[in-house]
């Protein structure tokens, strides 16, 4: 599938950081926000139902969801909870549903036939897609396929239309401020941010501090990948950073504000860290960086300061069907049987 392989590309992001930090650790009271979500992946042959596994969020407080495709058992599962959904087009499917006819059957059958039971937020066309990519062209024609059946049947109001994106299309991260798109990113994403302001809705963005570690743990410091530095690791003209999920994030407000997109906001739709597998994968990092995300996601960025960050925990569950990397198969906040591998308070 698409996701699969998408994932595991993240291994090869090359991300330039400066970084001058501390090890220092430090507990947290950990307060939970509900501005987190849980995104529900489905690589494994050995999770539980659907419905278990919406009771789970229930039970365990988790007010949002994100799903990689339009699961007709989930959806069923969703319907009267008050959990918001972002519900994915699989990239598989972005070429059909360019075409009108196709995005109209696509909403019928997947959102109108669920709504307003199910509390839709987001529809994420396409997840990761590369500039390179052959779906790409079919990314923005199919988000403004669903758009206009969403007003159509009047709910444009009550959802919004975007897509997801990984750190390969930034050119440039360091310093945040001088974020931007890549030479061969901004043709592909411009028209798509412009489209997201002109509609009001938010880019998705995935950011894993984890994979920027690994891929450069000589020059990043453990600690401001897992918020755990103290003081300011990386000063930006007046603004100073102490951990890189906030700049990494403003790397990407910075690049969205330079091709027209000011008043866009970003939506962390996919952050985690591994319990297993390589370096730095480990149950009690793996809790480090959970709880300190959770803890941190109201305070907002230095550029947008107190404005909480809405931001999709990757992910429930372990997934045994991932890979190539072993990493991927161990990034579940529970394990299939249900049981929590942290000690995270989700609301
Ligand atoms: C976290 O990862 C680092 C880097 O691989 C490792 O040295 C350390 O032992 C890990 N810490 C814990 C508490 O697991």
């Amino acid at each position: 599938m698409d996701f699969r392989s998408a994932v595991s590309n993240k291994s090869f992001m090359v991300v330039a950081y400066l970084i001058l930090g501390v090890f220092i650790s430090c507990s947290h009271t950990i307060t939970g926000a509900g501005a987190i979500g849980v995104c529900n992946g489905g690589i494994a042959d050995n999770l539980p139902s659907e419905q278990e596994v919406v009771d789970l969020y229930t039970s365990n407080g988790i007010g949002k969801m994100r799903i990689y495709d339009p699961n007709q058992a989930t959806l069923q599962a969703l319907r009267g909870t008050n959990i918001e959904l972002i519900l994915g087009v699989p990239n598989a499917d972005l070429q059909s549903v360019a075409t009108a006819s196709a995005a109209n059957d696509w909403v019928q059958k997947n959102v109108v036939a669920f709504s307003p039971d199910v509390k839709f937020r987001y529809v994420a066309v396409g997840n990761e897609v590369k500039p390179t990519d052959e779906a790409a062209q079919f990314v923005l024609p199919a988000m403004m396929n669903i758009y206009n059946v969403l007003v159509s049947a009047k709910l444009d109001g009550q959802m919004k239309v975007s897509t997801s994106v990984d750190t390969t299309l930034l050119g440039i991260s360091y310093p945040p401020s001088a974020g931007s798109f890549s030479a061969g990113a901004s043709s592909y994403i411009t028209p798509i941010i412009n489209f997201l302001a002109s509609t009001g809705a938010p880019l998705l963005a995935n950011i894993y501090t984890y994979f920027a570690y690994i891929s450069d743990p000589n020059t990043i410091d453990l600690s401001y990948a897992l918020f755990t530095a103290q003081g300011t690791v990386v000063q930006d003209g007046a603004i100073g950073y102490q951990n890189l999920f906030d700049a990494t994030l403003d790397a990407f407000y910075s690049a969205v504000e330079t091709v027209g997109g000011a008043n866009v906001e970003i939506v962390v739709s996919e952050s985690g860290w591994p319990s297993a597998g390589e370096t730095a994968a480990t149950v009690d990092n793996a809790s480090t960086y959970y709880k300190n995300l959770v803890d941190h996601v109201n305070k907002g960025t230095p550029k947008r300061p107190g404005k909480p960050i809405e931001t999709y925990l990757f992910a429930m569950f372990d997934e045994n069907q991932k890979g190539p990397a072993e990493t991927e198969r161990h990034f579940g906040l529970f394990s299939p049987n249900k049981q929590p591998k942290y000690k995270i308070g989700f609301s």
